[in-house]
């Protein structure tokens, strides 16, 4: 069986991490062989780029610049860990991808979504995951998750003003349009538990598709 790969997208404290985490959990107990991992999925190149993107201290950095190193932290990722796991018939769960540079510098930092989505094709080779998840918070109450939550370490993008994450809402919203059949999307304010069932039901559906 070819693998499967999907992505997990959402604004700041929408909680994909541990939907994640728990999501692997309930896969690898049905027997399937699963890879975790978020950009920049711990390769060594593009984890030099994202320390260039997220230090606090390059506050002089140009959005197409950032569009870039996204773009090229991105392409590193996908062929020295996503393709391999992928070639080997894993489930690849991956905490943000393609849409995360659509949301945030195509619509948030106002480049566009079709030039932004130029840059990712060339950087992906036009692929694209087989199903993404949208776990759906509005930022007011996903800033107000991070905020309660003081043990979690700020960079650069979390230190954005508040508007600057209503436009990635809205970014968001807009690339849902754009790729309904790709990306689902969930309601990520209701209880924990409610949310990793949506996301399970949703994501057996794909493994099943697959067999
Ligand atoms: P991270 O600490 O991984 O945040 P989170 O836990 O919310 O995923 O930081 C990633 C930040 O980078 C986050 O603010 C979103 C942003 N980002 C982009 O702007 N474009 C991208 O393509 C990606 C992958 C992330």
């Amino acid at each position: 069986m070819e693998g499967l790969f999907i992505t997990f997208e959402g604004g700041e404290g929408a909680g994909k991490t541990t939907v994640v985490q728990q999501l692997a959990q309930l896969l690898q107990q049905e027997g399937h062989d699963v890879l975790i991992t978020r950009e920049p999925g711990g390769i060594r190149i593009a984890e030099q780029i994202r320390n260039i993107i997220l230090h606090p201290g390059h506050t002089e950095m140009d959005a197409r610049t950032e569009a870039l190193l996204y773009a090229a932290a991105r392409r590193q990722h996908l062929v020295e860990k996503i393709l391999p796991a992928l070639n080997a018939g894993k489930i690849v769960l991956c905490d943000r991808f393609i849409d995360s540079s659509l949301a945030y510098q195509g619509h948030a930092r106002g480049i566009g979504i079709d030039e932004v989505l130029t840059i990712n094709h060339f950087a992906t080779g036009g692929m694209m995951p087989d199903v993404t998840l949208f776990l759906d918070v509005a930022p007011e109450i996903g800033l107000k998750r991070i905020y309660e939550n003081n043990e979690r370490e700020k960079n650069r993008l979390d230190l954005e003003t508040r508007q600057f994450h209503e436009k990635v809402y809205e970014g968001y919203k807009q690339v849902l349009k754009r790729f309904p059949e790709r990306i689902k999307r969930v309601d990520a304010t209701l209880p924990f538990s409610r949310v990793l069932d949506d996301v399970f039901s949703i994501v057996q559906h794909y493994v099943n598709e697959k067999r």
